[in-house]
């Protein structure tokens, strides 16, 4: 099977400090692969050099053959990766349609006037609904986004990613900050919702094992900036030295937080 996200002997060095070394990864259509390890191990700064943020100090990053290394997440968007960030992107006095809107002009740029009132073009009017549906959102469409809940706003912001009509998304902590019960719904949100839009990948950066373990096809664990193991979840969490070495750690950093 043929990539369509890889690395190559990736590293990255803040100063003299060695955050990633020889990381070397390949990700390939129909997969969901989790991103897991402990404070520290280097997963943001992956995913920042994954989505062409951050620009590896050493290998390569391509993505569908092409070499991305430090392109930046609008260039990248537009050749079909998307991330959701942490919130970030959501501004507290736009409303959901508002939200999705912006995103479904930025990947359908036709030439709209920049006065023009973008929320009365019909075509796009029909994206955002279909995309605030696939989320559970469209009854929300007039709510400003500060009046959301947490788990609506995460759902926002992925949706937000999806109506950039990604072939590959990156999740960076989707479920942070959401109940346990909230966290398996949004998952299955977004795994059905990858099926219909034609998502061919998901990278997933995840602190619960629990989801970790019923969604992912591939874990892939850092430790300090290197690739401990990469394995499917059956001989992940079959392995006792990884399970010492990453979710016992793991587990022990979510009692400290809980
Ligand atoms: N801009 C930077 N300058 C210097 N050091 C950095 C910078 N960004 C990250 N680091 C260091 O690189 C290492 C990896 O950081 P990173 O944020 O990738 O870890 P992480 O696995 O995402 O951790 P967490 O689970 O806490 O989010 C850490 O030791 C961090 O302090
Ligand atoms: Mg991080």
């Amino acid at each position: 099977m043929s990539a369509i996200l890889e690395t190559v002997g990736v590293g990255r060095k803040y100063g003299d400090f060695v955050a990633l070394e020889d990381v070397s990864l390949s990700i390939a259509e129909g997969e969901l692969v989790s991103i897991v390890g402990p404070n520290g191990a280097g997963k943001t700064t992956l995913v920042n050099v994954l989505t062409g943020l951050l620009k590896p100090t050493a290998g390569v990053v391509r993505f569908r053959g092409e070499d991305i290394a430090g392109i930046g997440p609008v260039m990248l968007a537009r050749r079909g990766m998307a991330r959701a960030f942490q919130l970030v992107h959501i501004f507290p006095a736009m409303s959901v349609g508002q939200t999705i809107a912006v995103a479904v002009i930025s990947q359908e740029w036709k030439g709209l006037s920049f006065f023009r009132d973008v929320s009365r073009d019909e075509s796009v009017r029909a994206r955002v609904h279909e995309v605030a549906s696939i989320f559970g959102l469209e009854k929300k469409l007039e709510t400003e986004a500060r009046h959301l809940s947490q788990g609506e706003k995460k759902l926002l912001d992925i949706a937000s990613a999806f109506a950039l009509k990604p072939e590959v998304i990156l999740l960076d902590e989707p479920t942070s900050g959401v109940s346990s019960a909230d966290k398996h719904g949004i998952m299955r949100n977004v795994v059905d919702a990858s099926k219909k839009a034609g998502v061919k990948a998901i990278i997933l950066v995840e602190h619960d094992m629990d989801l970790v373990a019923e969604y992912s096809t591939r874990i892939v664990a850092l430790t300090a900036g290197r690739v401990l193991a990469d394995r499917p979840p059956k001989e992940f969490f079959g392995d006792p030295e990884i399970v010492a070495a990453i979710v016992g750690r793991m587990v022990g950093r979510l009692a400290k937080e809980a």
